[in-house]
């Protein structure tokens, strides 16, 4: 996973689809009828040599990293100057912060992907809700509306730790389920 780390935001989404041919020695064709159809699927082969399954590469590796890049626009730090919000400031900042949360929707979409998505019935519900506060981080940041951003990254940030619950809760720790 080391060679092949994300230069930028806007490559993220197309990291999972690049790492596909980019870091796999040999890229296998998947042989199920979503390669067959046509659609990208995640190459087992490239878990496989991470030690991990390919969503665990993904939740580790692209997911977690690019939330904390977009949760970076509504942190709140106090330090000797008092405290305040790392909020977008310039123009360019909202144009980022919108970069940062379309990264995110991108990000949802690869989550409905064969090979990524996992085959439950809770798992679309799941993925929905976190779509949506994808959809409205990067509608706060176009509009250039903190308190909205602030909002939809609350929102966010309950959407994987409601999908974790469901799934992984031991990973969220013992009091998640109570959130
Ligand atoms: C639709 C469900 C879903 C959503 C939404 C989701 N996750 Fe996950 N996440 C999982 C599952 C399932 C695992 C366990 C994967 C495994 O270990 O095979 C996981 C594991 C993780 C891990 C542990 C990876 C590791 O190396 O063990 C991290 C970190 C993580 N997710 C971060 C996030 C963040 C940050 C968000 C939100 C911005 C998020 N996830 C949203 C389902 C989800």
């Amino acid at each position: 996973m080391k060679a092949c780390y994300m230069r930028s935001a806007m490559a993220a989404a197309w990291a999972v689809l690049a790492m596909l041919t980019a870091c796999s020695p040999a890229a296998t064709p998947p042989a199920d009828n979503a390669a067959q159809a046509g659609q990208a699927v995640a190459d087992p082969k490239l878990a496989e040599n991470a030690g991990e399954s390919p969503l665990k590469a993904y939740m580790g590796h692209v997911m977690d990293r690019n939330a904390a890049q977009l949760w970076a626009w509504t942190t709140y730090v106090s330090d000797a100057q008092g405290g305040r919000y790392t909020q977008p400031r310039t123009e360019d900042d909202w144009i980022d912060a919108e970069s940062d949360a379309l990264t995110m929707v991108h990000l949802g979409d690869l989550l409905a992907m064969p090979g990524l998505a996992l085959d439950d019935d809770r798992w679309a519900g799941q993925l929905a809700r976190f779509r949506q506060a994808a959809r409205d981080s990067a509608e706060a940041a176009e509009a250039q509306d903190f308190a909205r951003l602030e909002a939809a990254a609350s929102d966010m940030n309950r959407a994987c730790v409601a999908c974790h619950v469901t799934y992984v809760p031991e990973i969220e720790g013992p009091y998640a389920a109570m959130k």
